[in-house]
């Protein structure tokens, strides 16, 4: 596979949206081609557990199928849309991935990491991101910023404990695999976030034509 992926991770409110559209402007203009996705969705069955993994009224959804349901999507668009894209030399910039599972299902909700990394296996047949990009947060502030947004959906309705549990979840797979994470104080605003980002996008390219 010739393409590079690059992951985008964070907690409700740490301005993922805002990032994105200032590295589709950054791309455009370099003139990099990249395939933009997200997660849970990217695929017709992918946006339909979207749908519903984040419906507010799925109220007694259990952990477990939460968890298969991330998966199930997960696999549809390895096979649909990442591996295509990547064997075609392409770049994909995905808006989460399996690092979320960990930190939602398995920090958040609790569930043993055992099976998440079975189902990574079958789901991603050992796609790993070349990068990932964590915009880390405090958990009140993201919650300031999200409440602005209103209509909070299923997860994003979750307690402050849950968050805090997410994120010390991605600090420790930052701390387990330091060298694909670029962890981003997300604090700073929006154009500095912008410039880390791009500095460590631009970091991989030059190491591609090194
Ligand atoms: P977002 O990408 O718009 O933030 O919404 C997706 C929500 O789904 C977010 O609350 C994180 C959650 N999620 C999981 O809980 N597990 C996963 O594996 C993924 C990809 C997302």
């Amino acid at each position: 596979m010739k393409g590079r992926l690059i992951t985008l991770e964070g907690g409700e409110g740490a301005g993922k949206s805002t990032l994105l559209a200032g590295l589709r402007e950054h791309f455009a203009r370099s003139g990099l081609d990249v395939v933009y996705t997200r997660e849970p969705g990217g695929t017709p069955v992918g946006e339909a557990v979207r749908a519903l993994v984040l419906d507010p009224a799925q109220r007694g959804l259990a952990a477990e199928t939460e968890l298969l349901l991330m998966f199930a999507a997960r696999a549809q668009l390895v096979r649909d849309v990442l591996r295509p894209a990547l064997v075609a030399g392409r770049w994909v910039l995905c808006d989460r991935f399996t690092d979320a599972s960990y930190a939602y299902q398995g920090g958040g909700r609790g569930v043993d990491m055992v099976h998440i990394a079975e189902l990574e296996r079958l789901a991603t047949e050992g796609l790993k991101p070349d990068l990932t990009l964590l915009l880390d947060l405090p958990v009140a502030d993201g919650r300031a910023r999200a409440s602005q947004r209103g209509g909070a959906d299923r997860i994003e309705a979750e307690r402050d404990d849950f968050f805090e549990r997410v994120r010390a979840t991605y600090r420790a797979r930052v701390q387990a695999e330091p060298r694909r994470f670029c962890v981003i104080d997300a604090s700073r605003p929006a154009d500095e976030v912008l410039r880390g980002a791009v500095a460590a996008i631009e970091a991989l390219r030059a190491g591609e034509t090194a």
